[in-house]
């Protein structure tokens, strides 16, 4: 099938088939479908087998070892099974006035030193290890915002243990506005204006068709991850306002705000991360005036509690095998992007969409 279309496709290139006129852009659709639809196929089409039989003729029609006209025997291929994402490392190493100091301005510029981080969802996932990563670059403290008090609290201790930094967590819920104003103003008395809002705290529902999806249920994720990405960004960006403060707010969505995922059905959550994209753009053109920045990261599929249930575990075949590099991404590989935008040296970088997603969104 693969070779049919190749040749087809070659033939036409070489002017040999007569084509039918057509418009520009229905050419350039046509052209768009035909590359795809090959792309895939071939991907399919990939023969690996595990062995190789070879036969060695000796010259001069010499006999071979055991006596016959040839030796005959089999070679093993290796196959090349992709890695899984690393294991994340379990340390936190603060980097201290002296280190920093000691940096080319260059890698000073990519550190959080000394500024004030917030990160909801902070008590797991995503937004723990985002949380880890910041405090390594030189955050001067870490806040964690979640509404899991009993495992917030156990990811504050463990991280101020581990980093030496003042740690706090506050029992947040993100829909809350007015706990989340009254945990903000606390920030501010106690450490200062934030500089760094990092909201990954989130809910998903997955396999749930849109003709049966309660209305109820509907109306609490897009509660959750849009106005809860709201009213953080709100009470954050106008304590950074007020203190005149260049600040960034990272808003992690998902590659489903772009795409939608397959084969699971779950329209809240794609709509949900789609508006929060939405939203961040716009905080972002309205928000540059203050010299804050808004920047959105979309994970693909990664390795988190959230993705960890049996009832997903056929579908992660799936989503590994649309996914070029045949792996869900670890636990913190959002880390490097997620201390650049909260880094001065992402200072002309505003609005932006960055998916991290192994090349998912490349098929
Ligand atoms: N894991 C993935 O594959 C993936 C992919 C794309 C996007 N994301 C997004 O990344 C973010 C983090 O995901 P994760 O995999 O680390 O999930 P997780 O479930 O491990 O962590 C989410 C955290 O958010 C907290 N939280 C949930 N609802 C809250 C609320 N109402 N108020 C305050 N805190 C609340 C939870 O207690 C938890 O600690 C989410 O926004 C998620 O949608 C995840």
């Amino acid at each position: 099938m693969a070779s049919r279309v190749a040749s087809r496709l070659a033939t036409r290139v070489n002017g040999m088939m007569p084509r039918p006129p057509v418009s520009p852009a229905a050419n350039m659709m046509r052209q768009t479908r035909h590359f795809s639809a090959t792309a895939c196929t071939l991907k399919k089409d990939v023969i690996r087998e595990a062995e190789v039989p070879v036969s060695v003729y000796q010259p001069d029609g010499k006999r071979s070892s055991s006596g016959a006209a040839a030796d005959h025997f089999k070679i093993n291929v290796v196959q090349n099974t992709p890695a899984d994402a690393p294991e994340p490392s379990d340390m936190v190493q603060a980097l201290t006035k002296s280190q920093y100091e000691r940096l080319p301005k260059t890698i000073r510029d990519m550190t959080v030193y000394d500024k004030v981080v917030i990160v909801t969802g902070g008590a797991r996932g995503l937004g723990n290890f985002m949380a880890r990563a910041l405090a390594e670059a030189g955050a001067k403290a870490i806040v964690l915002f979640d509404a899991n008090q009993e495992l917030g609290d156990a990811s504050a201790a463990e991280l101020n243990q581990k980093s030496g930094l003042p740690v706090s967590f506050f029992k947040v819920d993100v829909r809350d506005d007015a706990a989340i104003q009254a945990a903000v103003d606390a920030v501010v008395q106690t450490y200062g204006a934030p500089d760094v809002l990092v909201n990954s705290a989130g809910i998903a529902d997955s396999n749930i068709p849109a003709e049966v999806y309660d209305a109820a249920m509907f109306r609490r994720l897009i509660d959750i991850n849009l106005t809860g990405s709201f009213l953080m960004s709100k009470a954050v960006g106008n304590a950074m306002m007020k203190a005149n403060k260049m600040g960034s707010i990272i808003l992690v969505a998902s590659m489903s705000g772009s795409i939608v995922n397959y084969p699971q059905e779950q329209s809240c959550y794609n709509a949900s991360k789609a508006g929060v994209i939405q939203l961040g753009k716009s905080l972002a053109a309205e928000w540059a005036k203050y010299s804050i920045r808004v920047n959105m990261i979309s994970p693909g599929y990664m390795d988190t509690a959230l993705n960890r249930v049996p009832a997903l575990d056929a579908q992660k075949i799936q989503w590994r095998d649309r996914t070029p590099q045949a792996r869900l991404g670890g636990v913190d590989e959002l880390n490097g992007l997620c201390v650049y935008l909260a880094s001065d040296s992402s200072t002309f970088v505003t609005g932006s969409n960055m998916i991290i997603d192994g090349g998912y969104t490349l098929w």
